[in-house]
């Protein structure tokens, strides 16, 4: 029958499509009108139906209607397909763990600041803060550095005109604080100084000190000794030992420097404390009456204590770094260590 061989081709000729068929909306859409459009291949020939004779007509639509059913659920099951494929794709899981973003910390130099901070604030110091750009009197003048006195140029200074400077110590802080304020004081002021020096593995032209000051009545040179001693257990250990060696400052008298046994050998000596046993961390002494003077203060009523440190170096001990020049390059790949 020449119908049914119609309909066994037609059948054969879209299994052929769909085994070649992308699976993709409109790849599907064109099967379906290809097929069961309106001039599609199935609906033509349900027109043919009416001019067969009426003998062959019922076997023809049974299978033309069978065909027709095959081919519509055929097509379903291609759309389901594509609709399952979608909603994978589209599938978000709102149960995994987010990204957490990445919370910053304190530089290496600003957790030694505040972990120094911290242990004078028990002992009943404010923090103050000045300029980094200074005048000549207050990094020296007021800090009774006489005129063309060598001490000038021994701290490497950067001028940039004859009578302003980049600060290089914390010091003027003090003089600020005594000409604003009546004693007793006790304040700290850290914060960044600047010297002339080669930049190398050990040195920088920039770094971090921490400047301790006390001024009231009858403050001796006792009361510092216990402070220190206290400080140095309390940030290097209670093993720590200190010990102090006479110096020289212009704004000090008697001047001071103090060693704390080295916190890489325990004092048995190494590279770091050059065999020594010991690390040079501080300079302090009595506030020279000359500098109290200068600010206002009665020398006959009042003393007072002073003592600077820088903190660079200790930060490179504490956490085992070779390379001063690393605390400044802001290297995120360095600074995550810490
Ligand atoms: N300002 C001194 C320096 O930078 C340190 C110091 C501070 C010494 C206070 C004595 C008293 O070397």
């Amino acid at each position: 029958m020449q119908l049914a061989e119609h309909i066994a081709q037609i059948r054969a000729e879209f299994q052929q499509d769909c085994a070649a068929l992308k699976l993709a909306d409109q790849a599907v859409e064109e099967l379906r009108i290809k097929y069961l459009g309106k001039k599609g291949r199935i609906t033509t020939l349900f027109a043919t139906l009416a001019e067969l004779p009426a003998t062959e007509k019922p076997l023809a639509g049974k299978l033309l209607n069978e065909l027709k059913r095959d081919v519509e659920s055929t097509i379903n099951q291609l759309k389901e397909q594509l609709l399952a494929r979608k909603s994978d794709e589209e599938f978000f899981d709102y149960t995994l763990p987010g990204i957490s973003p990445k919370i910053g910390h304190f530089h290496p130099v600003t957790q030694t600041i505040n972990h120094a901070i911290n242990i004078f604030r028990e002992m009943g110091f404010d923090v103050r803060f000045g300029p980094e750009v200074e005048t000549d009197y207050y990094n020296f003048g007021a800090l009774n550095f006489p005129p063309d006195h060598p001490a000038r140029d021994m701290q490497d200074t950067f001028f940039i005109t004859e009578k302003i400077l980049l600060r290089t110590h914390t010091s003027p802080i003090q003089i600020r604080t005594m000409l604003n304020e009546k004693p007793p004081i006790r304040i700290l002021a850290p914060g960044r100084v600047y010297r002339n020096e080669a930049i190398n593995p050990r040195s920088y032209c920039t770094f971090h000190q921490i400047e301790g000051l006390y001024v009231d009545r009858e403050v001796s040179f006792s009361e510092l000794k216990t402070t220190l001693v206290v400080f140095a257990k309390r940030f290097f250990g209670t093993e720590a030992q200190i010990r102090f060696r006479p110096s020289f400052f212009p704004f000090t008298e008697p001047s001071a420097e103090l060693d704390v046994t080295c916190i890489i050998c325990g004092g048995t000596g190494c590279r770091v404390c050059k065999q020594s046993g010991w690390l040079e961390i501080l300079g302090c002494g009595m506030v020279d009456p000359n500098v109290l003077q200068e600010v206002g203060i009665d020398p006959e009523i009042y003393s007072g204590y002073a003592f600077g440190m820088g903190l660079d170096r200790i930060a490179l001990l504490k956490y085992g770094i070779t390379d001063i020049r690393l605390l400044f390059d802001g290297d995120i790949r360095f600074l995550e260590q810490f």
